[in-house]
C-alpha cells in the first residue's frame, strides 16, 4: 500500500474574473519509505497539492489517500498518520515553545510524551527556547517549532513544505540529519524545496510539476544520469554575448553552459574570447538537478516520467 496516493487531482481557484487551475489530473504514489522531493517554480501547485493531502483544502476532483486511508472520507485516520509543516509560519503568540507542542499532541489524542517532545527540542536546536513565549522566536526559530509540531505524534509520514526557507545553514543540516534519521527509522518524507542542492542531496525519486502537471517523475540519480551533457563554467569581466542568451545560466560573473564535447567547448571559449571577453576560472563538471530542473521547465523539454 502506497504512503501517499493521488489519484487524478484536479483543483481550480476561483478568481475574480475566471477561474485558475492550480493542479491537473496529478497522478503518482510515494512508496513507504521513500524520501521522495516535489519540485516546481513558484506558483506550480505544490502547496496546494500539499493542503489538499493535509485535509486543508479540497480537490475540484480526484482522489489522495495516506496509506490507504481517502483524505476527505477518512479524515481523521488519515490526518493522524501524516505530520504536515506549513510553508506559511503560523503560531500562536500565547504559548511557550513546549506549552505549544503540548497542545498540538492532544489535538492527536497524545499525552505523556514529554520525552519525545525533550528529544525534538534538542534535535532542532531548540533546548533553551523551550519555555521562550512564541513571539520571542525569530523567524528561523519558529519554523523550527513548526517542524516540531509537525513530529509531536511520531507520524509514519512526513511532509515538509519549504521546511529550510529562512533557517541558517548550520540548522539546515542539523535538520536534514535528524529527518534521514527519521526516514532511515521507516518514516515516509515528501519534500518541498527550492534549495535543489538539497533535494539531489536527500531524495532518493522526485516529481517535478509545472503549472499544475507532473513534468517529470524519476529515480533522482535516473534523472541525473539522463542529463546528457557536462557543464562547462567560468567567469567573465562583462555581458555575455547575446547568442548565448537562451542556453546560459547566469548569476553575476559566472556563466555555466551545456557542453557535450571537447570540440563544443573550444568554439564555446574561441567565441567569447573573439567578442573581447575575458574568460576566467574555467571548469567542466557533472550537469546537477538544477540544470535538469531548468531543463525540464524549459518549454524545449519532452515530458520525462519513467513507465
Ligand atoms: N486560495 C487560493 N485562491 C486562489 N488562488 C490560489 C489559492 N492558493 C493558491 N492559488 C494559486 O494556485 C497556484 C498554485 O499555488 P501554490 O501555492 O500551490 O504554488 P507553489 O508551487 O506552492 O508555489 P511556491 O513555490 O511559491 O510556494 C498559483 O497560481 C496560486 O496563485
Ligand atoms: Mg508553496
Amino acid at each position: 500500500m502506497p504512503a501517499i496516493s493521488f489519484q487524478s487531482v484536479s483543483k481550480s481557484f476561483k478568481s475574480g474574473r475566471g477561474s485558475v487551475k492550480a493542479l491537473d489530473g496529478v497522478t503518482f504514489d510515494i512508496e513507504e519509505g521513500e524520501f521522495f522531493g516535489l519540485l516546481g517554480p513558484n506558483g506550480a501547485g505544490k502547496t496546494t497539492l500539499i493542503s489538499i493531502l493535509a485535509g486543508l483544502a479540497r480537490a475540484s476532483d480526484g482522489n489522495v489517500s495516506v496509506l490507504g486511508h481517502d483524505v476527505q472520507a477518512q479524515y481523521a485516520q488519515a490526518r493522524r498518520h501524516l505530520g504536515v509543516v506549513p510553508q506559511e509560519l503560523v503560531f500562536d503568540p500565547f504559548f511557550t515553545v513546549r506549552e505549544a507542542l503540548r497542545i498540538q499532541s492532544g489535538y492527536f489524542g497524545v499525552r505523556g510524551n514529554d520525552a519525545w517532545i525533550t528529544e525534538l527540542l534538542e534535535s532542532l536546536g531548540l533546548a533553551d527556547k523551550a519555555n521562550a513565549n512564541m513571539r520571542q522566536l525569530s523567524g528561523g526559530m519558529k519554523r523550527r517549532v513548526l517542524v516540531a509540531q509537525a513530529l509531536v505524534h511520531k507520524p509514519p509520514v512526513i511532509v515538509l513544505d519549504e521546511p529550510t526557507a529562512g533557517v541558517d545553514v548550520e540548522l539546515r543540516q542539523t535538520l536534514w540529519q535528524f529527518i534521514a534519521r527519521l526516514n532511515r527509522q521507516g518514516h515516509t518524507v515528501l519534500l518541498t524545496t527550492h534549495y535543489l542542492e538539497e533535494a539531489e542531496a536527500l531524495c532518493n525519486r522526485i516529481a517535478m510539476l509545472k503549472q499544475g502537471r507532473v513534468v517529470a517523475l524519476e529515480r533522482t540519480s535516473d534523472l541525473l544520469k539522463a542529463a546528457s551533457s557536462n557543464v562547462l563554467r567560468f567567469k567573465i569581466d562583462r555581458e555575455l554575448p547575446p547568442q548565448f542568451a537562451d542556453k546560459a545560466r547566469v548569476t553575476g560573473r559566472i556563466v555555466q553552459l551545456p557542453a557535450h564535447d571537447a570540440h563544443e567547448i573550444e568554439t564555446y571559449l574561441a567565441t567569447i574570447r573573439q567578442a573581447g571577453l575575458r574568460v576566467e576560472d574555467v571548469e567542466i563538471r557533472k550537469p546537477d538537478l538544477e540544470d535538469v530542473f531548468l531543463d525540464v521547465m524549459s518549454a524545449k523539454h519532452q515530458q520525462r516520467v519513467a513507465a
